[in-house]
């Protein structure tokens, strides 16, 4: 396999290798000198159709630290806003001699698009509402860095489920490590099919984090909101947002996440978000080691 398209077609094994690849990278970025030469004959082009700071940042700095050649396209600076095709624009960007492409886009598939139609190997870096596979990885190598092990584990991915490619991802890489999960919102933000996916659905927030060893608090995705979907953001607060009081109330300490951006009042408190019990930077350091990992391993199949 040369593509990270989706956790949907990784198995266990695979995610075992990311997370012990990532160990050792992740001992690399913390010494004085942070970089390896491990990717030094690989060029890679990060093309982003979509907004990000922390997933575009952090897929250039792994690629940096692997020594790889690195090319940035944002596609509200280039030619597609002329009406070039994606497959038009890719192709001319891996005739400079490309390797590898790490794209985000808004339409759910278009990374499996790009694989089936030019000749690179592909990095998802979120499709749509589809998948977001380096986020679930980081996300689960950080509950297994924070409690030792994923497996058995309660985890609830609390708010907008419905157009959350974080959510699908969390849930696949979740399960194929043995945790137990959870989904928790307002209804019409849980889509129907996510019960053929073996998850918990809850409604009650208070009963979810009495419930959950870690929970994943999701942004409220209002660019990809259909307005009568929603509760209005101040009931979606008083309902679903997490505050230190619900924390205080509970019987043990529960892990915080949250992939970011967060909407600090809306779906978390700053008290909570910047309190010792969330690890939502760690996850962002993570980040980082396993798109090292992600890259390192895929490039010794090109
Ligand atoms: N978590 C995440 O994907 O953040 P960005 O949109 O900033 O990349």
């Amino acid at each position: 396999v040369k593509h990270l398209l989706g956790i949907k077609y990784l198995n266990k094994q695979d995610i075992e290798l990311i997370f012990e690849t990532a160990d050792q990278f992740k001992e690399v970025i913390n010494r004085p000198i942070k970089k390896v030469p491990s990717l030094r004959d690989i060029t890679i082009a990060n093309l982003f159709f979509e907004n990000s700071t922390r997933t575009k940042l952090s897929f250039e700095l792994a690629e940096k630290r692997l020594s790889a050649d690195v090319i940035n396209f944002s596609a509200s600076q280039s030619s597609v806003k002329k009406g070039e095709t994606l497959v038009d624009t890719v192709n001319n960007i891996l005739s400079m001699k490309v390797d590898m492409v790490v794209m985000r886009h808004p339409n759910p598939g278009a990374g499996v698009f790009l694989a089936k139609h030019v000749n690179a190997s592909i990095i998802n870096a979120g499709d749509g509402a589809h998948e977001h596979p380096t986020q679930a990885l980081l996300d689960t190598y950080s509950i297994r860095e924070k409690l030792g092990k994923v497996k058995g584990k309660n985890v609830v991915i609390v708010g907008d489920i419905l157009h959350s490619r974080v959510a699908l991802s969390n849930i696949y890489a979740l399960q194929l490590q043995g945790a137990n999960v959870m989904v928790c919102g307002p209804r019409t933000l849980i889509p129907k099919y996510i019960k053929e996916l073996g998850v918990t659905v809850e409604t009650n927030l208070k009963h979810a984090l009495e419930w959950c060893d870690v929970a994943n608090m999701l942004r409220v995705q209002n660019e990809r909101m259909d307005i009568s979907y929603f509760p209005s953001t101040r009931e979606y607060t008083q309902q679903y947002g997490i505050n230190k009081e619900l924390l205080n109330n509970l019987a043990k300490d529960i892990v915080i996440m949250h992939p970011g951006p967060i909407n600090r009042g809306v779906e978390i408190t700053s008290d909570v978000a910047d309190s010792k019990q969330a690890i939502i930077l760690d996850q962002v350091e993570n980040g980082v080691a396993i798109r090292m990992a992600v890259i390192y391993l895929l490039a010794s199949k090109i």
